[in-house]
């Protein structure tokens, strides 16, 4: 009999600071005070990212609040590890307020810069935009946009413009201090600015792009506080779902190490193969491109390739999750199967879907990782190799 053990704790993430705007008037919303202290879902608006940048470890976190609603701020955020500082008069004079105050602190490497108006923070995106800037010196969360772009004037239709390689960018935009604190201070403090992107862009640093969530949407009317932002599946929202599956086995051998679902595994033997030979990714990254019918592992990613020669499998799976993505899909679940006798999968299963879910932008709920012997019998049994298979499903709306 097999007695299962918790799940460990979800890992730490690498060290970040954070700055989360609040400074605005909230027009749009129209209410008794700005949006960002209104209640939404049972608590102010702002509180809502503010604890799950904190949850995530950010430290320290600097909060930009309107000069004349100090009291409603620090209310808001009563028993929260946050300082608070005065924004400005428009979005980014209250980014470089709160950046000043981190500025010169050589403990911080990295900063996410975050809106208070999108609430419905993922603690995915969070782990993406700080594992990204091991790469660049800034990364932003975009969704793919799925609906037809036309350019038009005056109520006129003009010309339609092709989506192909556009995007919907959120926040939050994650960043290295110093650069963009130097972005900052170059920019021009009467010129507007859409995001910290475009100053980060304006200072030539290269940006790298991360899997957003629907889930950030901003709030902005009035009726954003109404009713839970949920999609319901009536008529009016069929989605189209497309499920592919994928296997893989790679040979156990000395000398190698052992990776697994994106998680180095203490063992005294590993897997060779392509790569990092992690079966588990492999076959995902089959079961990703078999749900969009784009081919598998070995058209994409070719050993005789050079810019994937010794490539880890997390780039295979995340150029695979953005392959999906590109075709308008997101992924809905993904479903994992280690079959082995050795190693124990128990104990890394959390550390696991935390990994995948890290890598494909996408919430750990979403992501599933079994496992099973073969009762001592053929290839796994006897401890030759290890194989995995996966699902995966994704949706679209209907067009
Ligand atoms: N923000 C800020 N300082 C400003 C303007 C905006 O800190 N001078 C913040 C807002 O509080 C919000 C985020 O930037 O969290 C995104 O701005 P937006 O959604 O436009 O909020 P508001 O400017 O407050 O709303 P509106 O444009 O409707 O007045
Ligand atoms: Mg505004």
């Amino acid at each position: 009999m097999t007695i299962s053990q918790p799940d460990p704790p979800t890992p730490a993430l690498p060290a970040f600071a954070a700055v989360v705007v609040a400074a605005g008037k909230g027009l749009r919303a129209g209410g008794a005070v700005p949006k960002q202290f209104a209640s939404w879902q049972g608590a102010p608006l702002v509180r809502h990212s503010v604890e799950r940048l904190l949850a995530a470890g950010a430290a320290p976190l600097v909060v930009a609040i309107p000069a004349d609603h100090h009291d409603d701020a620090a209310a808001a955020l009563a028993g929260l590890a946050v300082t608070l500082v005065p924004g400005g008069a428009t979005r980014q004079q209250s980014v470089r307020a709160a950046l000043d105050h981190l500025a010169g602190d050589e403990a911080i490497q990295r900063v996410l810069i975050h809106d208070a108006a999108r609430p419905d923070l993922p603690r995915a995106v969070i782990a993406a935009l700080v594992a990204a800037l091991d790469h660049a010196p800034g990364a932003i969360p975009v969704l793919p946009v799925v609906d037809s772009v036309v350019r038009g004037s005056a109520g006129r239709r003009e010309a339609a413009v092709s989506r192909d390689g556009l995007y919907r960018v959120q926040t939050p935009q994650a960043f290295r201090l110093d650069v963009i604190v130097a972005a900052h201070r170059a920019w021009p403090a009467e010129r507007e600015a859409g995001d910290d992107a475009t100053v980060a862009d304006a200072a030539g640093l290269a940006i790298a792009l991360v899997s957003g969530d629907e889930r950030l949407r901003k709030v902005t009317f009035a009726s954003d506080f109404e009713s839970p932002p949920r999609p319901s599946p009536s008529k009016d929202h069929t989605m189209i779902c497309r499920t592919g599956m994928g296997f893989d086995v790679h040979r156990l051998v000395d000398g190698e190490e052992l990776w697994l679902c994106g998680v180095k595994i203490d063992h005294p033997r590993g897997l060779s193969g392509h790569s990092d030979a992690d079966v588990a990714i492999h076959a995902l990254v089959d079961a990703l491109l078999g749900a969009i019918a784009a081919g598998d592992i070995g058209d994409h990613f070719p050993p005789s390739d050079p810019q994937w020669k010794g490539a880890s499998s997390d780039r295979f799976l995340a150029h695979a999750a953005m392959l999906v993505h590109n075709a308008g899909y997101s992924v809905a679940n993904i479903d994992v199967t280690i079959i082995c006798e050795a190693p124990r999968i128990g104990p890394h299963k959390a550390a696991m879907r935390e990994a995948l879910a890290t890598i494909m932008g996408i919430t750990i709920d979403q992501v599933s990782v079994k496992a099973t012997t073969t009762e001592r019998l053929g290839l796994t049994g006897r401890g030759e190799g290890i194989a995995a298979q996966a699902v995966a499903t994704v949706t679209r709306p209907t067009p």
